[in-house]
């Protein structure tokens, strides 16, 4: 069975073997946590044995609704913010084609595009008026139903779609995901018929990409879901047991083991721009689940070689505070080699008849191995290829970790009391109904 490897020994120089195994038995009571619901935020683990709880039925009734979105749209909205968002969008962008956006449309080949993900007025006008001649539909996610962000987006773009299609027909374009009985999203969707999928309440939206939440846009898209719920349950059945065998385990006593000695700071590195938004997921799953009580990891991510020629300089040689997980991917899915050209002017001819592939992993392995001289410890992933199965491994031990890696720094791992703060003051300087007392102290502050 191929699967995601990974490798530890290139953060030696900066902890030992012994500093790393000195964590064993945290590692191992936080895994215990994590598997019978001992620790902190218990109710929120619905996530751990999704994987190989997930029904083919509960497939086929994704499926079949991505199939009838795919036969009557040639544009379909996901509209969703944070973890109703960033765990689509990073598997369809590592999945698709990199120029998709600017092919023509295919039929029953519908377009998967975002919105509900920011405020921007003019993100918001362009979409719209890039709909105004489209057969489209909407899968509105959203947990608590009443987020901010893609309740604007939704309100906008339902009235457009009714305007388009009439009440009835956009009735059956519009898919919701949110809670099963809670919640204004639910409560529209009951008055207006609309085809409901259910996050559980035991699932937080940072770990929800194996839910339909992620599911559906990720099937609308023509991307195979079996696949990817079978390669997280074999990720699941592989980081059960506190051995050396499991590789979440193995990531997140590692990661401890260089924030106790100094490293703040952790950068996810990709050499495969497909993987940009991954790292996006990646960063709230790590950001929103450790951060907190003053302590947490910082989660950081470069795309290289691109950052590279911009972020290069700090990681070498800025603050010895930083350490690497690079994400090292070993099959391209296509060839290409570079030609020779005759007169040589770009001095190229040396590498003319490679694949682009080995150019690329020199300029990985020439960076690690500089880095780590530099002082940045690296943490080597593996994965086989971009393909659903392998996707799937490296969501599911990314959430495994974080569950463990977040017990044994001593916060709960499956709340975000700190993202309300934002909000109450958003509200207050909107002069949101029942927010009176926080409008008037915040304009006093101003
Ligand atoms: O991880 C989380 O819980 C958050 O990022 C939420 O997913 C995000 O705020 C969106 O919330 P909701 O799905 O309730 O609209």
């Amino acid at each position: 069975m191929k699967t995601l490897n990974v490798d530890i020994k290139d953060v030696l120089s900066t902890v030992s073997r012994e500093q790393i195994s000195n964590l064993d038995a945290s590692a191992a009571e936080a895994l215990d946590k994590v598997l019978t619901g001992t620790g902190e935020g218990n109710d929120f683990l619905g996530w751990v044995n999704l994987p190989t709880e997930t029904t083919e039925a509960h497939l086929d009734d994704i499926i079949s609704c991505a199939e009838e979105l795919r036969a009557s749209c040639d544009t379909v909205v996901a509209i969703g913010i944070g973890g109703s968002y960033l765990g689509a969008k990073a598997v369809i962008e590592a999945l698709s084609d990199s120029f998709a956006a600017y092919r023509p449309g295919v039929e029953g080949e519908p377009k998967v595009l975002f919105a509900g993900q920011n405020i921007g007025e003019d993100y918001l006008y362009e979409l719209q008026d890039y709909l105004k001649d489209k057969r489209f539909g909407i899968i509105v996610i959203s947990k608590s139903g009443t987020t901010t962000e893609p309740a604007i987006a939704f309100r906008l773009l339902k009235e457009q779609l009714e305007r388009q299609l009439g009440l009835d027909e956009a009735r059956k374009r519009i898919v919701a995901i949110t809670d099963e009985k809670r919640g204004a999203l639910r409560t529209l969707a009951t008055e207006e018929g609309y085809k409901t999928f259910v996050i559980a309440d035991n699932v937080g939206g940072r770990f929800s990409v194996l839910t339909p939440v992620g599911l559906l846009p990720i099937a609308v898209a023509g991307f195979d879901i079996r696949a990817l719920i079978d390669g997280a349950a074999e990720m699941e059945k592989a980081t059960n047991n506190a051995d050396e065998a499991n590789p979440s385990l193995l990531y997140a006593a590692t990661r401890n083991a260089l924030y106790q000695a100094g490293k703040k700071i952790e950068i996810l590195v990709n050499y495969n721009p497909k993987l940009h938004y991954f790292a996006e997921w990646w960063k709230q799953l790590y950001g929103e689940s450790e951060g907190k009580t003053h302590k947490g990891i910082f989660p950081a991510a470069v795309d290289n070689s691109t950052d590279l020629h911009s972020m290069g300089q700090w990681i070498q040689d800025g603050e010895r505070t930083i350490f690497e997980t690079v994400i090292s991917v070993a099959e391209q899915k296509y060839e290409k080699l570079i030609p020779t050209d005759e007169a040589n002017l770009d001095g190229l001819n040396y590498i003319a008849g490679k694949h682009i592939d080995e150019v690329n992993k020199m300029a990985e392995l020439g960076t690690r191995l500089a880095h780590i001289d530099g002082g940045v410890p690296n943490i080597l992933i593996t994965l086989p290829a971009i393909q659903e199965k392998y996707l799937g491994q490296l969501i599911y031990f990314f959430e495994k970790a974080c569950g463990i890696s977040g017990y044994m720094l001593g916060v709960n791992p499956f709340n975000q009391p700190g993202v309300e703060d934002y909000k109450r003051n958003m509200f207050a300087l909107l002069a949101k109904p029942g927010y009176e007392k926080e409008t008037e102290a915040i304009k006093a502050r101003l």
